[in-house]
């Protein structure tokens, strides 16, 4: 059966078969105070031999735990048996992502005190020394990391086979070392990676090289991060502001956003000194609103609280500060390209996951070509680890123009055939199983039906995103299909968009993707649907005429290709709508049985399981418990 991405037997053959490199990427598993503050989540693990990415996944789709910040031994595990390797002595590198020693620079108050008032730079100064103390006295260091790591695996790498990175560089090596580009300027930006909160890079053959460096609290995503609290949103649901911006008029507040988000020298992004407080009474008092400038809440208003309804007033603010966020980027980034000459760009951290931020770069034409990390969240940082181990720790060959070269995404776990008819016969009292013929017309047929269908096939993707291995697939043509999937499974806010898979040959007949090569294979880039196809697919049109498209390419994702071809067929329609197999709260099913639970516990129709279709008996369903007594009544 054609599987979505290589088979973890041809990984094995070729390590057994000669002498390789293999360097090990993990991030997250931190402990101490630093994990109580956030800075601990989305663990994983990744592995690079001879300079390929040949596994990654994230800890949680194996503990289960949404954004898991533990340390990442199941993911690691998966990672050596993708590769056939007994045992973490068969490595010749490990690579961590985050420096201890490189926490609370003086960086942070030198850039950041001048601008302040006396009470500002008081607090800044404050908080700043009285982490870098309470870091000393919990004593933190890049040494403990690594006894962690022995603790952890029970394997001591000798001298000189584990070495600590810093953050941003390993977010920066995830972009550039998996794009088509012999050389680019690199940037990574996130609320904060030790004490920055962007830097750029220039990337060529013989590694990465320091450019420029903002440090925090002046951070384009602390900015974000404050105003998605404001509107009664929780940490991580950034993308949730992103979906709602289009609802809004950002000309309402966007004076407000002129005077925060400043341009400084070398087109650097200056947040309102008045903002840099906010470091200091962050969380709970934010959100209670007496954190915030009172400047801001008497413009603003009140905070949103999460039981509040959502009104025009917080959609505008979320477009005002969407449209602050773009000016801002994308000011510091044409000083990058004039200052390095650069013509390509790779981004990563956890702002490049702006989807919408990231289709208006690539539509500017500032650049050439822009490649986002498929896992531009800190998950990332594990593959970036890995593969400037490679390239530049052993001196493993230099990255060479690839320009047919693709970043791998399907890196997880898969399963064989035998396990997946083993959890279909141990769930055989709650499903029943057919094979059809046709897989892919079946499954074309059942879309265009109407039908929600799980879908579920060979490795799992790397990154956030399902990218056709552990999907849900849904009619994009029928207007209601999103509340139907909403109401079937996903149970999230009814304002969020869901995103369409397109076949490569028909992409630009139906998206306009200009800057993008004519493909978008992650989902990383919100572009136009031309004008005339926006009736034609209503389900993964936004309001504003975008989507958040993956392009589907035969060599990519065989299967997958081919559904979309069957239902191109069927319905002259060449999009399939395509979100993640899990229900809300939860990571993405990982195995066969997850994949049966979440089916069972949920309204979704069919579930298509490697080269089985099963369907529901009319019998027990495991959770959530709200969709119990519908799932049962529409099975029998
Ligand atoms: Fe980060």
């Amino acid at each position: 059966m054609p599987r979505g991405g290589g088979a973890p037997s041809r990984i094995a053959s070729a390590v057994r078969a000669r002498s390789s490199m293999k360097v090990l990427g993990y991030n997250g598993g931190l402990d101490g105070y630093v994990a109580r503050f956030g800075s601990s989540h989305d663990s994983a693990a990744a592995l690079v031999i001879d300079g390929e990415l040949v596994a990654a996944a994230e800890e949680e789709r194996f503990n289960r735990d949404k954004h898991s910040g533990a340390f990442p031994i199941r993911a690691m595990e998966h990672c050596l048996k993708e590769a056939g390797l007994r045992g973490f002595e068969e490595l010749d590198l490990v690579c961590y992502y985050h420096s201890h020693d490189r926490m609370w620079q003086p960086g942070m108050i030198r850039e950041n005190a001048p601008r302040m008032s006396p009470l500002g730079r008081a607090l800044l100064t404050g908080a700043v020394s009285g982490l870098r103390a309470v870091h000393r006295a919990s004593k933190l260091d890049d040494a403990r990391t690594a006894r962690t790591f022995v603790e952890r695996t029970g394997w001591a790498p000798p001298p000189g086979k584990y070495r600590v990175l810093w953050h941003h560089l390993a977010h920066a090596a995830s972009a550039f070392y998996e794009s088509p580009f012999e050389r680019a300027v690199c940037v990574a930006l996130d609320a904060q990676g030790e004490s920055h909160s962007s830097t750029a890079f220039v990337g060529d053959a013989r590694g990465l090289h320091l450019v420029d460096e903002t440090y925090a609290p002046n951070s384009v995503g602390y900015l974000y991060q404050s105003i998605t609290y404001f509107l009664g949103f929780e940490t991580g649901d950034e993308y949730k502001v992103m979906g709602l911006a289009p609802y809004g008029d950002p000309a309402r507040y966007r004076r407000f956003f002129e005077r925060v988000v400043r341009t400084g020298a070398g087109g650097r992004f200056v947040i309102d000194p008045e903002w840099l407080g906010w470091l200091v009474v962050r969380d709970g008092l934010m959100r209670a609103g007496s954190g915030y400038p009172s400047s801001m809440l008497r413009e603003l208003g009140m905070p949103r609280r999460d039981d509040e309804p959502i009104e025009q007033r917080h959609m505008d603010l979320a477009a005002a500060l969407q449209e602050a966020l773009e000016r801002a980027v994308m000011r510091w980034l044409a000083t990058l390209r004039d200052r390095t000459g650069e013509k390509h760009l790779c981004l990563a951290g956890g702002v490049a996951l702006n989807c919408t931020m990231n289709g208006k770069i690539a539509r500017s034409g500032m650049f050439d070509g822009v490649h986002v990390a498929p896992a531009s969240h800190d998950a990332g940082t594990a593959a970036g680890a890995a593969l400037y181990g490679y390239h530049a720790i052993l001196g493993g060959a230099p990255k060479m123009p690839v320009s047919e070269r693709r970043a791998k995404v399907y890196l997880g776990p898969s399963y064989t055939t035998m396990e997946a008819r083993s959890a279909v016969r141990e769930m055989r009292h709650a499903v029943r199983a057919s094979r059809p013929g046709d897989l892919a017309r079946a499954i074309a047929e059942a879309v265009a039906d109407g039908k929600v269908v799980g879908f579920y096939q060979g490795r799992m993707e790397w990154g956030p995103r399902a990218l056709g291995n552990r999907s849900i697939l849904a009619d994009p043509r029928r207007a209601d299909m999103k509340d139907i999937v909403n109401h079937a499974v996903k149970l999230r806010e009814g304002f969020r968009p869901f995103a369409p898979a397109v076949l490569i040959e028909e992409a630009n007949d139906w998206f306009d993707l200009t800057g993008l090569g004519g493909e978008s294979p992650y989902m990383l880039f919100t572009v136009p649907v031309h004008e005339h196809r926006r009736d034609r697919i209503p389900a993964v049109t936004h309001v504003d005429g975008s989507a958040r498209v993956q392009t589907v390419r035969r060599e990519d994702n065989p299967r997958f290709h081919e559904i979309l071809r069957a239902f191109f067929d069927i319905t002259g329609v060449p999009v399939i709508m395509n979100t993640s197999f899990n229900v809300k709260g939860e990571p993405i099913v990982n195995t066969p049985m997850d994949a049966i639970r979440c089916f069972l516990g949920t309204q979704i129709d069919l579930l298509v399981l490697d080269d089985l279709i099963l369907d529901k008996r009319a019998v027990v369903v495991d959770r959530p418990s709200r969709t119990r007594d519908q799932s049962v009544a529409q099975t029998a």
